[in-house]
């Protein structure tokens, strides 16, 4: 039997940690599939302690990063050193991931070659052109240049229909995330920087780094975890930086002199997990996050305007609150004070997926 090649093109910690799983999966099924990895390293050292804690090596490495990279940059960098990868491998489809620069510039060079484009978590929407920026247009460039679709829920599947992609091309699967997550977490999990914690305190885990969110929003939600942590004497909060210098900056000098709010480099995926399971509830821009906490039971607070990811609200788990300071602090308020309502939100299913989305991915990559 011939087998299928399949090349898969990622280079950011998110697209790595959901593609992990599937790369996996294609590995253990090696008599059905050649799984030929690319790493764009858009995110250079976010990428490589993904590719080091799930033990993938690239056969590609672009090494495209550059500090404080522009989009337009980034978009020409990409392109051009896809293009000899594709002429050369001929694969019968290219897999992509996502709402990043490296998945809509990997599916246009997929196209210029004519190869048949796999979408993994295809269909998410906001339908606002400028939130998430520039995520929503690139899924959506994605999603017009895709062939076959992995969608993660029904209603990205309905995202999928209402933009005139033809059903037999779309496919229900889950979303990877929740099938690396079980990979990563673990009982008894124990870390230095946990054992540094105070034990008695509540601790706040937080992430901010969306583009959209540069400057002003950003400096209204430090404010709101300034004031949080004043109001709330038993509370701590463990931020892992984003190393964009947009967002170290800000972060740095607004909580140079706070004692309960700890800044960290970007954790490995194995600590970051483990730490969101120890922690009390979570406040974040991320997108992954908001996939995750379900599985975890631990409500996030959503700092954005508008989220691709409204399963979550629906359950109560996620809460929209923005970046507005008295929105933020109402939300946390509630966390704090209203047991009740906490214990209710921690007890929940998933609804982003089951944890078998890779193998259903893979099963279908072989009808193709
Ligand atoms: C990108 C994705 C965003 C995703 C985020 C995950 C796009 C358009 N956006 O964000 O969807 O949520 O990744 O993190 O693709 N840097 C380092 N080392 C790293 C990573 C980043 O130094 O390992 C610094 C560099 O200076 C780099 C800058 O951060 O130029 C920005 O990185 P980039 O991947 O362009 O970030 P975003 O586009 O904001
Ligand atoms: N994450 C991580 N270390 C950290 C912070 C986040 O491994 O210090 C993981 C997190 O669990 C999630 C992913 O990174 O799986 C989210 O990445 P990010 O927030 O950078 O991107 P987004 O999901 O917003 O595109």
């Amino acid at each position: 039997m011939q087998r299928k090649k399949i090349l898969s093109i990622f280079g950011t910690r998110p697209e790595a940690i959901k593609m992990a799983p599937v790369i996996k999966e294609l590995e253990k099924r090696s008599d059905e599939f050649e799984s030929v990895v690319v790493v764009t390293a858009q995110q250079r050292e976010m990428l490589d302690q993904v590719l080091t804690v799930f033990n993938i090596k690239p056969d590609y490495d672009l090494n495209i990063m550059q500090p404080n990279q522009t989009l337009a940059q980034l978009t020409s960098r990409v392109l051009m050193k896809l293009d000899p990868i594709l002429e050369v491998e001929k694969p019968d489809v290219v897999l992509v991931h996502g709402d990043t620069t490296t998945s809509f510039v990997a599916s246009l060079a997929a196209f210029y070659h004519q190869i048949k484009i796999g979408h993994v978590e295809a269909g998410l929407r906001t339908w606002d052109k400028y939130a998430p920026y520039p995520e929503e247009m690139n899924r959506q460039m994605t999603d017009c240049l895709s062939d076959i679709y992995f969608a993660p829920t029904v209603l990205s599947k309905a995202n999928l229909l209402q933009a005139n992609v033809p059903e037999e091309k779309i496919f229900v699967t889950g979303n990877t995330v929740v099938d690396a997550l079980q990979q990563t977490t673990k009982h008894g999990f124990s870390h230095e920087i946990t054992k540094k914690w105070d034990p008695d305190s509540k601790k706040v885990l937080l992430t901010c780094h969306r583009r959209e969110n540069f400057g002003k929003p950003m400096e209204q939600v430090f404010k709101s975890v300034i004031k949080m942590v004043e109001t709330y004497s038993d509370l701590e909060v463990i931020y892992p930086v984003h190393p964009n210098p947009n967002v170290k900056k800000q972060a740095e000098e607004m909580f140079k002199n706070q004692k309960r709010i700890h800044l960290i480099d970007p954790l490995d995926v194995i600590d970051f997990h483990n730490c969101m399971s120890e922690c009390y509830f979570i406040m974040s821009d991320s997108g992954g996050v908001q996939e995750e906490a379900p599985s975890l039971g631990k409500p996030v607070l959503v700092l954005r305007e508008v989220t691709e990811r409204p399963e979550g609200l629906e359950t109560g788990i996620l809460k929209l609150v923005g970046t507005c300071e008295k929105t933020i602090l109402n939300a946390v308020e509630k966390l704090m004070m209203d047991s009740e309502y906490y214990q209710s939100l921690t007890k929940q299913n998933n609804p982003y997926g089951d944890g078998y989305a890779s193998i259903k991915i893979v099963n279908l990559l072989n009808e193709q």
